[in-house]
């Protein structure tokens, strides 16, 4: 067997950063299902499996400076890009790896507080899936939380046929992954004629329509790899048993409020369903749920009603982004759903200044009959739809990590998130941003040096779907777009300890 074991390694996969990895969101995750977690304020270990060219594990590094991180992805070409990053940044709190899962039980480790797994326990053999659970079972404390997200049944069920189709003809084309790729999206485009499976499921055209859409690399190791496998919740219980784990809940917090995304009927039936592994299975049927992102704890120490608001009134949110992103109307599993106005429009109001504490927010609102419960419900709706988080540190700054980032923005555009250790988190900035943060780092006229650089790149902005192809157009907007940028969003990233 070669390294690379079934698994795409032709071209690299996209740099992306995930926030559900974070511990501050699994720690909430925890909380509000009354179970302890380990300890944010002091030292805790930290270990991503399969983690890609490591921008997570490294921004989560740079966010929790009392935090050891670890990880491994065999994939060398991924790693090299993980510590040069680690090493330009100048982080000392993380240590890549290039080996595999195997290689990866074998070495001497530290126990961890916390392992993540993020998109690959479904696109492995079960062999790999059980050295994993070795891992898990090995390596993770008792008290440790375990992050496994994975490609889901039933709402893989109607792709998986095409799937196997692009596999087959994979393994016959030729050419690059990327000319594979392009015929085998082609080849099974022209089943559309045959109207065969497509006419029993006519959605099998918006999905196919929506995957020529996205970007190749996360195509190809979406769907090329050999192993292929979604699974059932239950199947991923039964195999996280094997390592002493027990599913505490969903680490996307939206998924904690049910009114949020089942209809009324769906909700009843589930109330009548007492077996919870059948109640989270059927669930997923409701929700024809095609990708899960679970949290297990190895051994839960359950908190009581009073720990839990204890807790929570303690805790400090702020906002995210500015007041006015903040959507009410949102289309769910439960259809369109439109958040309580009177409810959230004044906990947004209330964080949008700074960080307050849960406990202050319930005497501030107090009179308009708002609720502990209530608030409770808002924050967690509200931070699983990434416009609110809880804080988690004392805002003392990574300087170099972000400086380092916005420095890479003059020559490449991919890292697009920087670090908050007040927040414990990432934060999405986009390019144009990162190039107005640049100037301000070299003390620069914003519009004329971002213009430099684009016109330097040969790159031209576009506003409202139009390429922007005058310089004079080009400048124009870069006007507009670093005004608004020094009003508003540079003070939130500021608020955000950045
Ligand atoms: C879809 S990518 C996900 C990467 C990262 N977690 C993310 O979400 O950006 C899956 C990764 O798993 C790695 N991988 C696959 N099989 C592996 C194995 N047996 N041991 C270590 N890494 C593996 C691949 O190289 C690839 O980078």
């Amino acid at each position: 067997m070669n390294w690379q074991d079934g698994y795409v390694t032709e071209i690299p996969y996209t740099q992306g950063f995930y926030h559900h990895l974070s511990p501050a969101n699994l720690d909430l995750c925890l909380l509000t299902k009354q179970v302890k977690s380990p300890r944010l304020d002091q030292r805790f270990t930290y270990c991503e499996l399969a983690c890609g060219q490591g921008l997570t594990t490294n921004v989560l590094a740079a966010a929790y400076p009392q935090g050891e991180f670890y990880a491994t992805d065999f994939n060398p070409t991924h790693v090299a890009q993980a510590q040069d990053l680690a090493q330009a940044t100048g982080l000392t709190n993380v240590t890549f790896s290039d080996q595999s899962f195997q290689e990866y039980l074998e070495t001497d480790l530290p126990p961890f507080d916390f392992i993540s797994l993020h998109g690959i326990y479904s696109w492995i053999s079960g062999e790999n899936r059980r050295v994993i659970q070795a891992f898990l079972k090995q390596k993770l404390k008792v008290g440790g939380v375990v992050y496994v997200s994975y490609n889901t049944l039933p709402g893989w069920a109607v792709m998986a046929p095409i799937q196997k189709l692009m596999q087959f003809q994979r393994e016959r084309s030729t050419g690059t992954v990327v000319e594979r790729l392009k015929t085998t999206l082609e080849f099974v485009e022209l089943l559309k004629t045959n109207q065969g499976i497509y006419l029993q499921h006519p959605w099998l055209q918006s999905r196919l329509e929506q995957l020529k859409s996205q970007d190749v690399s996360y195509l190809v190791h979406e769907l090329f790899n050999q192993h292929w496998h979604p699974l059932y919740v239950d199947e991923v219980m039964t195999e996280m048993a094997t390592a002493k784990l027990n599913y505490v809940g969903s680490a996307h917090l939206v998924d904690h409020v049910d009114a949020f995304n089942l209809t009324p009927t769906a909700i009843n039936h589930l109330t009548t369903l007492s077996d919870p592994v059948l109640r989270e299975l059927v669930r997923d049927f409701y929700l024809n749920t095609q990708f899960r992102r679970d949290v297990y704890v190895r051994g839960a120490v359950t908190l009581s009603g009073e720990a839990q608001v204890s807790r929570l009134q303690n805790m400090q949110f702020i906002l995210t982004v500015l007041p006015n992103l903040v959507k009410l109307e949102h289309q769910t599993g439960a259809g369109q759903v439109q958040l309580q106005a009177s409810l959230y429009q004044p906990v947004v109001e209330h964080l949008a200044s700074g960080a307050v504490t849960v406990g202050e927010l319930v005497v501030r609102l107090a009179p308009q009959g708002i609720t502990l419960q209530q608030i409770g419900q808002t924050l967690i709706v509200l931070t699983g739809l990434g416009y609110a988080h809880p804080v988690v540190g004392n805002g003392a700054q990574r300087e170099r990590f972000n400086r380092v980032i916005i420095e890479r923005a003059e020559t490449a555009g991919e890292l697009q998130f920087l670090a908050s250790p007040l927040i414990g988190n990432g934060v999405k900035v986009s390019h144009l941003e990162l190039l107005l943060l640049l100037a301000e780092q070299r003390q620069q006229p914003a519009v004329e040096f971002v213009w430099q650089i684009l016109s330097r790149r040969g790159l031209q902005l576009t506003h409202e779907g139009k390429v922007l192809d005058t310089p004079e157009a080009n400048r124009k907007f870069l006007k507009e777009q670093a005004a608004n940028f020094q009003h508003q969003g540079r003070p939130l990233l500021q608020q955000l300890g950045i």
